[in-house]
Formats: structure tokens, sequence, C-alpha cells
């Protein structure tokens, strides 16, 4: 079962969604920049306003007052005769008040019908001979009005302009001025859109990436580039993006690790009680056969103690080779590393096999390396690896075959002590996992040539235990050769691999340096 991953939901959903949501950040922006012109444009228009007006206001008045001080010089016969002819020259309502508030003439009312103007606030200072000024709805036009009145011969004289005037000219002087501000805002304007466009395709490539390591894509990368804090936070979540996608490879990794190593572990069980179980049958049914009466069997009850005995031993060698494998991956195979002399080496080994090579019509031969050729190993465990090579070389070679024992130098201050058969050979596809613990080409025929699958497995071990390594080249028709290599001089103690390094290796799988 491998580690699973949600599936995206398709690019072409994933490419939709991520221009809706660019869009929808754009607008966003968009909206916020409209907002704040629009309340700067107001505060523009209500100080325009407050400006123009009182700018306005201020200079009618000062007009009135040049005006009124004109009027106020004038005879006073002479002014009530020009009355509503001055007015109209100077474009205002003129008034004619006297001192106790009654009105002498008006330009556009009739004045003995105007009520007493002794409480209107302009003309009480202008009683007190100062000019004064209001601006305030008239009683008798209904309008806003600017009065003001300057002193006069027993009286004041007033003049008033309706407000709607300056209203005009103020609302006039706003357009123009938030019409400009308006334009003037405009580049502001494009220049928002662009940002606005820039940060929303960012900031939506940036969720839409959320999104993806959130489902579980870690493939995911984001194009940002550019020196600015949003790339710069590119830059980072790409980061996080590769080492995310890094740690799931890694527990994926350690993930088809532990299946593998779990399987290999259960066929490693399998195979050991199955070949535990062969034997201690025939034992067991032998001896029962014995007990039953057989061993009164002069004909046969020596065959069948053999038959026990053959088996017995068979259990004793597997786990023997077994014992022996656990040691050295637990290592708790203690090597006894010494200078030897390659060719003493072999010539005690040719000796140990040459009663076995005999019986089977073998000739053995040993091809010595160049005198003084020295090996810095443990002579029991390379004494071990030869008899595991030899006796296969034995086994499957048919009587009149050769076996050859030899040593060389080698590279990289190494020898290389080889076994070389004639016999039937291995094909090409099961070499690569000869090495392996149980690994049998024709198991039937191992089987009944008394092997198990451990002698190469242990051959690799303590070859590779003493710093050295082991290979075989081998063709159907010409036989085979085992290749061994051992350090001519003290390299160390070599790193043995541990029981679970060595499974995954069987598994062909590389074990992770931790
Ligand atoms: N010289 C060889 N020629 C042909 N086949 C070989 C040779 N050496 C090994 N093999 C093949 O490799 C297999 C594994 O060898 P290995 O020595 O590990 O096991 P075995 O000889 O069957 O049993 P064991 O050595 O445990 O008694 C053998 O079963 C055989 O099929
Ligand atoms: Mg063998």
């Amino acid at each position: 079962m491998a580690l699973k991953r949600h599936p995206c939901n398709g690019t072409e959903t994933h490419g939709r969604y991520n221009q809706s949501l660019t869009a929808r950040i754009f607008t966003r922006l968009i909206l916020a920049v409209l907002g704040i012109l629009i309340v700067a444009l107001t505060a523009i228009d209500f100080l325009v306003y407050g400006v123009a007006q009182k700018t306005y206001v201020d200079t009618l008045r000062v007009d009135l007052s040049e005006k009124g001080r004109v009027f106020s010089s004038v005879p006073r016969e002479e002014l009530i005769h020009n009355f509503n002819a001055y007015a109209k020259r100077a474009n205002v309502r003129l008034t004619l008040v006297r001192n106790d508030g009654v009105v002498a003439a008006d330009s556009e009312n009739d004045a003995s019908r105007m009520e007493n103007h002794s409480n209107r606030p302009e003309l009480i200072q202008a009683f007190h001979g100062q000019e004064g000024w209001i601006i305030r709805k008239s009683p008798t036009m209904g309008v806003d009005f600017l009065y003001v009145a300057v002193p006069a011969d027993q009286g004041a004289v007033r003049l008033a302009v309706p407000l709607s005037k300056i209203s005009a000219q103020v609302n006039l002087i706003r357009q123009k001025v938030l019409l400009s501000t308006a334009l003037a805002f405009l580049p502001s304007v494009v220049l928002a859109a662009y940002f606005a466009r820039y940060f929303s395709s960012k900031l939506g490539a940036i969720i839409e990436f959320a999104g993806k390591l959130a489902q579980g894509d870690f493939k995911a990368r984001l194009p940002l580039k550019g020196g600015d804090e949003l790339g710069v936070l590119g830059v980072k979540l790409n980061e996080t993006g590769e080492k995310l996608e890094k740690m799931f490879q890694q527990l994926e990794q350690e993930h088809t690790e532990l299946e593998k190593l779990e399987r290999v572990r259960k066929d490693f069980v399998i195979n050991v009680s199955h070949e535990l179980r062969t034997p201690l049958a025939s034992i067991q049914g032998y001896t029962e056969t014995l007990i039953d009466g057989a061993i009164d069997d002069p004909d046969n009850n020596m065959r069948f103690l053999s038959i026990i005995r053959q088996n017995a031993e068979r259990l004793r060698l597997l786990t023997e080779d077994l014992l022996t494998l656990s040691r050295i991956e637990l290592k708790r195979y203690r090597f006894q590393f010494a200078h030897y002399d390659a060719n003493a080496l072999l010539s005690e080994q040719i000796d140990a096999m040459r009663p076995m090579a005999e019986k089977k019509r073998i000739s053995l031969t040993l091809e010595l390396a160049p005198g003084g050729t020295e090996v810095f190993c443990d002579s029991e465990a390379v004494h071990q690896i030869a008899t595991n090579l030899l006796d296969n070389a034995l086994k499957y070679t048919p009587e009149g075959g050769s076996v050859t024992l030899g040593a060389r130098p080698f590279e990289n201050d190494m020898v290389m002590i080889y076994v070389r058969d004639t016999g039937i050979g291995i094909p090409a596809d099961e070499l690569p996992r000869l090495f392996e613990r149980f690994y049998r080409v024709d198991k039937a025929r191992s089987r009944e040539l008394g092997g198990t699958g451990l002698g190469l497995a242990i051959a690799k071990h303590l070859v590779r235990a003493q710093g050295g390594d082991i290979w075989v080249e081998s063709s159907s028709t010409r036989g085979s050769t085992f290749h061994f290599t051992l350090p001519t001089k003290d390299i160390g103690q070599p790193e043995i691999l541990s029981a679970q390094a060595d499974l995954l290796l069987e598994a062909g799988l590389e074990p992770q340096r931790r």
C-alpha cells in the first residue's frame, strides 16, 4: 500500500478557480482605491466650498460697504430722489432707515408698509456709528441675503444682495475644482489598476499554490519572480513546497522499504520453516516406522537409521549456516585478522577438497599467485568461503570436468581468489539474485544434492566483512567462475551492514545512510 496523496480537481478547474479568485482580489483592491478617491474628493469639495464661499462673501461685503459709504455721503434729499436708480445701478437692494428704525425708503418694497427695522443687528451696529453686516433670511423676500449697513445722516443706508448670486459662482468653482482634481486622479487610478492587477495575480497564484499543497500536490511551484515582498514570499513558499516534497518522498521510500523488508522477513521465515520441515518430517516418519516394528526388520532397519542420520546432519548444517549468518549480521562473528601467504591458504584448501573431487572424478587444479603474495584476513573465514565455492563447483560440475582454484594480485591493493569450473553454468537472468539467502537456481536439484541455498549468502557476508567483494561470471556452455577479493594489508574494520540494510540490499533496495 503506497502513501496516498489527495488528488487535485484537475488543472482546468484550478485555472478557472484561480482566474475568478484573481478577479475577486482585483475588484476588491480597485474598489478600495475608488473608495479612497471618493473620500478624498468629498473632503476637497468640502474645503473648496468653505474657502470659495468665504472669499466671495468677503469680497461682496467689501464691495457693498464701499458702495454704502458712497451712498451715505450723498445728500439725503438727492439720495431719496434717485433712490431706485442708484439701487439699480449698484445692482443691490437699497434701504434707507431712520435712527428710530422707521424705513424711509426701500428700492424693492413700499417703505410705508415695512415694519420697524430698529431690531436688525446690522442696523443696530450702524446706528452706533459702525459698519454692520450679516447673512440671514430676508423676512420680506424669504431667501438668504448678505446685508451691509453703513451709518448715514440721521440713520443708516443698508445694501443687500441675495446669496444665490454667490452660490452659483461658488458651485461653478466647486465643479471646476472637482473636475480638475478628478482628472488629476485619473493617472493614479490607472496606476492603482496596474498594481491591483499585479498584486491580485500574485496573491491569486499564492492562494492557489497553498490550496494545492493542502491537497497534497507537493510538486506544485509558484512561478513568482521579482525581489518585492511577494516575490520573497513566493521563493519561501517554493522552498517549503520543495521540503514537503522531499519529506513526502522520503516517507514514501521508507514506507516502501518497510513493506519490502516485511516481505523479505516473511519469505525468510517461510524458507527456514520449509527447510526445517522436510528433514524433520523424514526423521519423524522413519522413527515411527522403526518403532512400529521395522527396528526388527534386518533388511531395512540400518537403511532407515542412516536416512535419519542423513536428515539430522542436514538439520545440523542448516542451523549452523543460519547461526553463522546471524552472527555476522549481529556483528558477533569474531574475526581474527592476520597476514597470510595467499598460496599457503590455497594449498591447504585444495588438500581439504581433494577427496571430494576424486570421488566425483573431477580434476582439481591450483593456480598459484606470484610468490610472496600476502592477504590480510581471517583464515577461518577464508576457508569457509573457499569451501562453499569449491563445494558448489564440485556439486554443479559433472564427472570428468575440472575445477580450478587460483589467486592473483588485483587492483587497489587487493588479491583476487577465484574458483573456476566447467560445470552446468548459471543462466544470466539468475545471476543478480544468486547471493540471496535460500536462492537456488534449480531448487529440486540443489536439495537433492543436500543444498539449502545459504552457502553463497554466507560467502558474500564473510567476504564483505573482510573488506572484499564477490561476484560471478557464468555461461551455460563454459561453466562458472566465482571471484572474491581480499585486502593485502590492514584497511581497518570494514563496515558490516546491519541485518535490515542487508535484507534491503537483497530485496533490490539501496539502504539509506542514517
Ligand atoms: N558453481 C556453480 N555452478 C552452477 N550453479 C551454481 C554454482 N554455484 C552455485 N550455483 C547455484 O547457486 C545456488 C546457490 O548456491 P548456494 O551455495 O548458496 O546454495 P546451495 O549450494 O544450493 O546450498 P548450500 O551451499 O547452502 O549447501 C545453487 O543452488 C545453484 O543453483
Ligand atoms: Mg553451496
